[in-house]
Formats: structure tokens, C-alpha cells, sequence
């Protein structure tokens, strides 16, 4: 395929690619750095998701995340999904492919939510070799999200980050980092999330999420519907200082607000990405 596309680099703050903001986009060229995309909504090929993408694409950056991959299921992973999203990324040539530590499936049924995963040696294994898998059919390395969580297995043998560390480990997959999950689970467990941030290998911090909670009674509720919290900005700041100037995305999956109020929480990132540059 001949691309006319831009070569694939993010740096700085990037917005996460909401339908209502298609046209808003192509007509006031709105000066973002990156947009990152829900790869799961454009894997139809023709579809008029994909017709917007294209044309943004040729004016900006794309990172392609999904919520399809099930890493933690038990079943197959698969196939035709991760050769749908290869096929996208052909296409669209994206600075990198991230998925989550969680699970949506169970025999062959997928759940509405991301469910987090009992935290042992044996479930490291399992997760890494499908890790492995999906990198190699892929041809590339992933990039990995840790979840937020309301429960947690009474079968976990370590905490979250050592997981990770070990996942790392097993399958050289690089990190997203999301620091409004960090303070979600760290609140909801009672950990601290300075913890977490310091057992977490620098060099592998490839992406950061930031996103808007909500305060229920007794816990947060990872709503993505609000600006972000002040704790998660200062956690932010501390990430930053310790990971340097890792591109940050503004996720807002609910109650979609007008572009401006997007690319007035995007500013405030890159303002703080500008000063650990
Ligand atoms: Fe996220």
C-alpha cells in the first residue's frame, strides 16, 4: 500500500478520538499533538469510522487502543480480532498498539467491563504467553494498561506493579501507564500509589492515561466522565518526574464535552510534560 501518512512519532499531550468531534476536527484543524483511537470501533473495513480516521490521519498522529484483546481470558485468544486490528494497523500506521491487563471474555461471551485478574505466578505465566502471542502475530510490542479495580482475588501473591514487572520480564511488552487508574485502585485498596510508581521500570513507560473519576460512597468509580481530579494531577507530576516526558493522553469516554474543554485539560498535560523535557 502507498501511504501519504506522516511517520509514526507522539510526543506531548494527544485527546482520545470521540465521533462528535469528527467534523469539529477536519474543519478547525485544532492544534493537538495526537489523537488516540478505540481500535475496536474501526475494525469494519468501509465503515464511515473509518473514512473520518482516514482523512484525520493525514493531518495527525494515531495511537490505536482496544478493549478486545482479553489478555487475561482463558479461552484462545482471538485470531480473527488481532488480524482485523493487524489489518487497521497496516493501514493506519500507528505510533504503537495498546490493550489492557484485564479479561472481557468468558466462554465465548464478552462482559461490558474490563475485570482485573487474581495476581499469582501462575497467572503471570499464563497472561505473558498470550502477551507473547499477540506481539508476534502482531509483529510488534504491545503496550500494556494497568487497570482500575474494585475488587481484588484473595488468591494474589504480590501486588499489582510486581505482576507487571514480571509481565515485562516474560515478554519485553512496553508500559501505558495509567496514573487516574493507579489513584482509583490505590484509594479504593488502600495502597500507596507512590509505591506503585516507584516499582514501575522507567524505560517502559511508553504512554500515561489521565481521566476524570468519580467519588461514590464507600469507593472511585472509573467513570472517564470528568475533568481530572486535582490528587491524580499531582500524582501526574510525581509520575512525570520519575518516567520524564511520556506522551499523555486526555481520555473522556462519557458525557463528551466540547473539543475546547479537551484541549484545555491536554494543555495543562503538555505544560507539565514541557517542564521534565
Ligand atoms: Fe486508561
Amino acid at each position: 500500500m502507498t501511504t501519504h501518512f506522516p511517520p509514526s512519532y507522539i510526543s506531548g499531550a494527544g485527546i482520545g478520538l470521540r465521533s462528535q468531534h469528527y467534523q469539529y476536527i477536519l474543519k478547525h484543524h485544532p492544534p493537538v499533538h495526537w489523537f488516540e483511537i478505540l481500535s475496536d470501533n474501526y475494525l469494519n473495513p468501509g465503515g464511515q469510522p473509518l473514512n473520518y480516521l482516514e482523512r484525520i490521519r493525514q493531518n495527525y498522529q494515531i495511537t490505536l487502543h482496544g478493549v478486545g484483546m482479553s489478555l487475561g481470558a482463558t479461552e484462545p485468544l482471538d485470531l480473527d480480532y488481532l488480524a482485523r486490528l493487524k489489518h487497521l494497523a497496516a493501514f493506519i500506521e500507528p505510533a504503537h498498539i495498546s490493550d489492557h491487563l484485564a479479561w472481557i471474555s468468558v466462554g465465548g461471551n464478552y462482559l461490558n467491563d474490563l475485570v482485573p485478574l487474581p495476581y499469582t505466578e501462575t497467572v503471570m505465566e499464563h497472561v505473558a504467553k498470550r502477551i507473547t502471542q499477540a506481539q508476534e502475530f502482531l509483529g510488534q510490542r504491545l503496550l500494556i494498561e494497568n487497570p482500575s479495580s474494585y475488587i481484588a482475588f484473595k488468591e494474589s501473591t504480590m501486588p499489582e506493579w510486581d505482576f507487571i514487572k514480571g509481565l515485562i520480564d516474560k515478554t519485553d511488552c512496553n508500559l501505558l501507564l495509567d496514573v487516574n487508574n493507579i489513584y482509583v485502585s490505590a484509594t479504593n485498596h488502600g495502597f500507596d500509589p507512590l509505591d506503585y510508581l516507584n516499582a514501575i521500570p522507567a524505560d517502559r513507560v511508553k504512554e500515561i492515561h489521565l481521566a476524570g473519576y468519580e467519588e461514590r460512597k464507600e469507593y472511585l468509580f472509573d467513570t472517564h466522565g470528568y475533568q481530572v481530579h486535582p490528587p491524580v494531577w499531582q500524582l501526574y507530576q510525581t509520575a512525570l518526574e520519575r518516567f520524564g516526558a511520556v506522551p499523555t493522553l486526555i481520555e473522556w469516554d462519557t458525557d463528551i464535552p466540547t473539543f475546547d474543554k479537551l484541549m484545555t485539560e491536554a494543555d495543562k498535560a503538555d505544560a507539565l510534560i514541557k517542564k521534565v523535557a
